[in-house]
């Protein structure tokens, strides 16, 4: 009686297993076929998502600011942009500067600056205190100490090409930013408590035109800057070695539109 019962009873497992290993490579070729088929398109969808990731990864807000401010300030053309160097030979790159320096050391650099020189053919890293704040100087020391990442939109003004001195002259103000320590449209306005006229001089009027009635006058201080005194006080930056001499006469042809 056992017998007679266990024999279909093993018939009946066997075909539950038989069923199910069938359900099984069914299931298995039906996901093979769909794959095989949809392949073309899941590759798409894979580097689609892929390629919106990389443009919308969040960056830390702090770091993107200091991408920004190293664009404003001038920083990306002296040491380079990014950060690489190579643009004069007395400028460091800055990639792994955040390694080597503490961010109080940092601040103290960019605050005080380094190297006052008194050559005016060599460039110096200007005195920015009077003119970056705190928060300015801890959002740079962030991007620094991130290793200086690309930051869609932070990049420097693009130079017009064919639209004359003038213009190109005006974009150069703002490229080299000069727009921060002489203010817009030269009008000056930044204070400088510690230098003898207690301000950054401006860049128009009278008094200006008088003193510099001439391209090469003005070109010559761009070029050689000036070392008033010690830091805090400002200085003008030496720009020789990191303008051309086309743009330098670009920026004079920009000032003598001023009013
Ligand atoms: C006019 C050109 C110029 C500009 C603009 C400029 N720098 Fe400099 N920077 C220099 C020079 C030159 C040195 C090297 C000074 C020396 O060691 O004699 C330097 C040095 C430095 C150093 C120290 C590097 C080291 O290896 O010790 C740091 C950090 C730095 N700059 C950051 C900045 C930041 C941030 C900005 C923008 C706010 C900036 N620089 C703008 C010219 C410039
Ligand atoms: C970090 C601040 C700073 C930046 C950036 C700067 N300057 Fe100056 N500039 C000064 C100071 C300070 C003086 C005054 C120097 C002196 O009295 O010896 C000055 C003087 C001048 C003068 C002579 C004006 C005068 O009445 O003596 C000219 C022209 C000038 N700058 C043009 C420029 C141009 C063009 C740029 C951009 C390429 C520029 N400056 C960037 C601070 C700056």
């Amino acid at each position: 009686m056992l017998r007679r019962r266990r024999l279909p009873d093993a018939i009946a497992e066997a075909a539950v297993v038989l069923v199910a290993l069938f359900l099984a490579f069914a299931a298995g070729f039906a996901g093979w076929a769909v794959g095989h088929s949809t392949r073309h398109t899941q590759t798409v969808t894979v580097a689609a998502s892929g390629a919106t990731s990389t443009s919308s990864t969040p960056i830390d807000p702090h770091v993107a600011a200091g991408a920004h401010d190293f664009s404003v300030f001038a920083c990306a053309q002296c040491h380079g942009d990014r950060g690489v160097g190579g643009v004069d030979p007395a400028v460091p790159a800055l990639t792994t500067i955040a390694n080597a320096l503490t961010p109080a050391r940092l601040r103290h650099i960019i605050d005080h600056g380094l190297g006052e020189s008194k050559n005016p053919t060599k460039p110096y890293m200007p005195v920015w205190g009077e003119v970056i704040s705190t928060q300015q100087v801890s959002d740079l020391i962030s991007y620094l100490r991130a290793g200086l990442p690309a930051v869609p939109t932070a990049e420097p003004p693009a130079i017009p090409q064919g639209q004359g001195l003038a213009v190109e002259g005006a974009t150069l103000y703002v490229r080299y930013g000069c727009i921060n320590c002489h203010g817009p449209n030269g009008l000056g306005g930044v204070p400088n408590p510690q230098s003898p006229d207690k301000t950054i001089p401006v860049l128009s009027g009278a008094a200006f035109r008088k003193q510099f009635n001439t391209d090469a006058k003005v070109i010559a201080v761009i070029r050689s800057g000036s070392v008033i005194g010690r830091a805090p006080i400002v200085s003008m930056p030496h720009w020789g070695g990191i303008i051309p001499d086309q743009q330098l006469l670009a920026l004079a042809t920009y000032l003598k539109t001023l009013k």
